[in-house]
């Protein structure tokens, strides 16, 4: 039996996670302790890197000892220690990364740098049974692109954002219309609300095009233009959530037809391939999850997402890479530096 103690601090989670292979899905996870900073980056709207920095390092500690009393298990006991080891916010991925190593060289055990990435990206086998290979829509509020994801450390990008991520979108969206941060959830809530879906004629960035590549900045500007159309004055709750359901409409109807070309792209070169798997914070969102499922369907494709408080960044995601990573023989160097930038 193998355990693995995963510490993630790339963004505004302080997270650890110990995770074992023996069982079946989530009973595997034996602990999974999330401290959100958000509170602290709300008044800001947006993160601001050096408060998340020294937030991280005033509760690592905690939060790690955390994770051990939940798992009932010891230092001594574990296999490895895995860290987010980019990419993110510098500041927080140097105290996870020096915290796991800390601990790996007092207690001689191996170190894995995973990347914050393939977190999200194998999370689903910790959850599900999906094999390789498979497809991979991965929407957060860094990276938005799809992958075909090979094996543990093989990926083939077939496509990115040429601008803002999806999330980005959603957080910079609620922002101009004074919803809360992060905006995902909050677009989300008041657009559940909305009376006409349809009233906004946002639209579907790149629709139609070749490729299976993504834009968002332009979908937000029309959500400013859209609003700035609005009668002067506090907005009005209705406006706010049809304006939120058109701009979610609209950004799950760029998802699909983006999707629709990457599946064809992926079964020309692996006719077995079945399986569409959507990870990153974005796809916590019911509606995305529900219009991806109906797209899957007809394309005789079987969608698969993590259950929502996997999501969005966690310590588990963490440990399950370190987890398949170890079993691959992939171990680092203490050596490791840390990467503000590390592309799959
Ligand atoms: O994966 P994640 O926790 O952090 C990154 O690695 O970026 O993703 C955070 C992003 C934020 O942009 C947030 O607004 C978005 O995920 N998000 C959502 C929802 N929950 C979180 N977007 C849409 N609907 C949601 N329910
Ligand atoms: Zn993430």
């Amino acid at each position: 039996m193998v355990k693995i103690l995963g510490i993630e601090t790339s963004c505004d989670e302080t997270a650890a996670s110990v995770i074992t292979d023996e069982g079946e899905g989530e009973a595997r996870i034996l602990s999974n302790v999330v401290l959100s900073q958000l509170d602290e980056h709300r008044p800001y709207g947006g993160v601001v890197p050096e408060i998340a920095a020294r937030s991280h390092l005033d509760h690592i500690d905690r939060i790690v000892d955390e994770a051990m009393d939940e798992a009932g298990v010891s230092f001594a006991e574990l296999d490895g220690i895995a860290a987010t080891g980019g990419p993110g916010l510098i500041g927080g991925v140097i105290v996870g990364v020096m915290t796991a190593k800390a601990i790996a060289l007092t207690h001689k055990l191996p170190f894995i740098a995973v990347n914050h990435l393939e977190g999200h990206a194998l999370t689903v086998r910790l959850t599900d049974q999906v094999a390789f290979p498979y497809l991979l829509l991965l929407v957060s509020g860094g990276h938005c692109q799809i992958l075909a994801v090979e094996g543990v450390g093989k990926y083939k990008r077939l496509g990115t954002t040429i601008d803002d991520a999806l999330g980005e979108a959603f957080d910079k969206s609620a922002k101009l219309l004074g919803l809360g941060y992060p905006g995902g959830p909050h677009v989300e809530k008041a657009a559940a609300k909305a009376t006409n879906p349809a009233r906004f004629k946002l639209p579907s960035p790149m629709k139609g095009k070749p490729g299976c590549d993504f834009s968002f900045s332009g979908l937000k500007t029309a959500v400013r233009q859209a609003a700035e159309a609005l009668p002067p004055g506090p907005f009005k709750e209705e406006d706010l959530n049809d304006l939120c359901a058109s701009f979610q409409m609209a950004a799950a109807d760029s998802l699909i037809n983006r999707c629709k070309n990457a599946i064809k792209m992926f079964k020309a070169d692996y006719p077995e391939g079945n399986t569409l798997v959507v990870a990153g914070g974005v796809a916590a969102n019911q509606t995305i999850r529900t219009q991806l499922t109906g797209m899957c369907e007809k394309q005789n494709m079987r969608m698969v997402a993590p259950p929502l408080k996997l999501c969005t960044d966690n310590g588990a995601m963490i440990a399950w890479a370190g987890l398949e990573a170890f079993k691959a023989g992939k171990i680092d160097d203490l050596t490791f530096a840390p990467r503000p930038r590390w592309p799959l």
